[in-house]
């Protein structure tokens, strides 16, 4: 079996069209522009290419893009103010704080922090609690767009065994939580995990979410199940020169594309689905926060 590539990037450009259709129309009949702002401590190279990034397709998306950079330094307190101005100012819609902070923040106070109406990540703990009860909860992005490919390829979820592997606040627990209450019966692998391999081979569904390169391999895969590879990680190709490097996902693509039925690939899978998402769950926070219907198809 070959496997079909699950496109994430045609998809993720569409799902970015329909919400610059709605900031359209937002503007034109509201006179409301969406706004998002990033919060960006230190210098770390992989964060700024994920901000950068998340800048320029807010603004291509119609919305206000509010890039805050602050160096490696800086005080929790310093932050802190700055998110408690954002969670003020009517222009900001959405508030995302770049993951990892350095070491002398504590990263849960500064996310509980955001007011959880503009946490557009979904990781403040009411927005936590409201997704594990099965309430209207900000959903995080990664697994939001992990979800929605799934539901594409698959149509209903129900009744499917499905892997999560990987533990993360990011993406591995609330993956787990959406799959779950698409009806899967879920099971969240990790690092103590015994016979993985068998694990996953039960599975129709396979989340990888680890953060370490292609260490799913082909013959841990049910034929026919589906995978999405969430990991990104870039790794040595001395094929392509001295000191280059490429991306790879957590699955050894080549061998899982033999036996799955379908598989995102890396890159041009889940990661364009992450900021789709985000400028998805800024719309929505716009939307309710001026007391108008927040477009529930832009990420059903
Ligand atoms: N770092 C890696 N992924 C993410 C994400 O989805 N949101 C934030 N805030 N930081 C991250």
């Amino acid at each position: 079996m070959t496997a079909d590539v699950i496109d994430g990037k045609a998809f993720a450009a569409d799902v970015r069209a329909r919400v610059a259709e709605q900031v359209t129309r937002l503007k034109a009949d509201h006179g409301i522009t969406p706004g998002l702002a990033v919060v960006l401590v230190g210098e770390d190279p992989a964060s700024q290419v994920y901000v950068r990034s998340k800048g320029k397709q807010t603004i291509e998306a119609g919305m206000a893009s509010f890039e805050h950079k602050l160096p490696a330094d800086t005080p929790e307190g310093e932050l802190l103010e700055l998110v408690e101005a954002l969670n003020k100012d009517p222009q900001v819609h959405g508030i995302l704080v770049q993951l990892p902070l350095p070491d002398h923040v504590d990263a849960d106070k500064v996310i509980n922090a955001i007011a959880p109406a503009k946490d557009v990540d979904g990781f403040h703990v009411s927005n936590v609690g409201l997704l594990g009860t099965g309430q209207k909860a900000m959903v995080p992005c990664t697994p939001l767009g992990s979800l929605m490919l799934l539901r594409d390829r698959l149509g209903s979820l129900s009744g499917l065994n499905a892997v999560v592997i990987g533990r993360s606040n990011i993406v591995g627990k609330p993956m787990a939580q959406l799959l779950l209450q698409d009806s899967c019966t879920v099971t969240v692998a990790h690092s103590r995990t015994r016979d993985l391999a068998d694990v996953v081979r039960r599975a129709d569904i396979v989340v990888a979410a680890v953060g370490r390169p292609e260490m799913v391999k082909g013959e841990w895969i049910k034929p026919g199940a589906t995978v999405i590879d969430v990991g990104i990680n870039r790794v040595p190709a001395p094929d392509k020169g001295e000191g280059k490097t490429r991306l790879v996902g957590d699955c050894d693509y080549a061998s899982c594309a033999e036996v799955a039925g379908a598989i995102t690939p890396v890159p041009g899978g889940v990661g364009p689905m992450t900021i789709a998402c985000l400028l998805a769950n800024t719309l929505t926070a716009c939307c309710r926060a001026n007391g108008l219907e927040a477009p529930q198809d832009l990420t059903a």
